[in-house]
């Protein structure tokens, strides 16, 4: 969406912040022995307290709140009987409604104990994503996040994937711009237009970046069972500093 007025603005902060905690409180929950269908169902109560809906479910009848990926998982992981393990990449990604607006906030963490590879892909995937944030400004090329992304995947050898990127937000789930690659698209003219609101989620891997959709039609694997990372947040395009809505406080 793009918005028109300071409602728009405070509707878009107040989902994002419940879905910023809902990410933060579900992660605090994290243990092993665990499933992630029981850590679903913390995230799924802490939205239903806070009045919000998932957009998943509200968006694509997905089967879970919250979507839940762990190592070879990449995205969309549908909670389940899977048993969190010590070592496990966990990716959260939260996106919800309140109010007619909509926010989405993902992040990965590691079940200790953490192997230092894995804890340096999460920090410079997310350290990739404030460095695309950072560069979101009115009339900026939107290709910019992928060369950003794409620039800082190469420089430590890692990859992305061609099928993940950012989108558009706010008033339904997955709105303009539809796609917000991760790859430097140079054909891709759009600029980033004051007050759109959209989604910023590098996912980075030390694999070889390809992915398959799992027999459950939802989770995404990579196909060499590579780890990855994602980190993910809403922001309203300004005339300086974008506005991150899925901030904690
Ligand atoms: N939050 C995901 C995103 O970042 C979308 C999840 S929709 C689902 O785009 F149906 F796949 F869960
Ligand atoms: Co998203
Ligand atoms: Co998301």
């Amino acid at each position: 969406m793009v918005i028109r007025d300071e409602n728009d603005v405070r509707g878009l902060l107040a989902i994002g912040r419940i879905c910023a905690q809902t990410l933060h409180y579900m992660m605090g929950q994290v243990e092993p022995g665990m499933t992630t269908a029981e850590l679903d169902r913390l995230g799924a109560a802490f939205l239903a307290k806070h009045r919000a809906r998932s957009a998943p479910i509200l968006t694509y009848q997905y089967p879970g709140a919250t979507c839940i990926s762990i190592n070879e998982q990449v995205a969309h992981g549908v909670p389940g009987s899977r048993v969190i393990q010590p070592g496990d990449v966990i990716n959260i990604d939260v996106s919800a409604e309140l109010d007619g607006y909509i926010g989405d906030t993902g992040a990965s963490m590691i079940v200790p104990p953490v192997d230092p590879a894995a804890e340096l892909l999460l920090k410079r995937t997310r350290a990739t994503l404030n460095k695309a944030i950072d560069a979101v400004t009115a009339d900026a090329p939107l290709n910019l996040i992928g060369r950003i992304v794409e620039g800082e995947a190469r420089k430590y050898g890692y990859r992305t994937f061609r099928e993940l990127g950012g989108h558009g937000v706010g008033r339904t789930l997955h709105e303009d711009p539809r796609n917000i690659p991760n790859h430097f698209q140079p054909r891709l003219r759009t600029k980033m237009a004051e007050g759109t609101v959209f989604t910023i989620e590098p996912f980075f891997t030390p694999g070889i970046g390809r992915i398959r959709t799992h027999d459950d039609k939802w989770t995404l694997l990579t196909i060499d069972g590579a780890i990855s990372a994602q980190f993910e947040h809403t922001v309203i395009v300004t005339r300086g500093k974008p506005i991150i809505t899925t901030l904690l406080n």
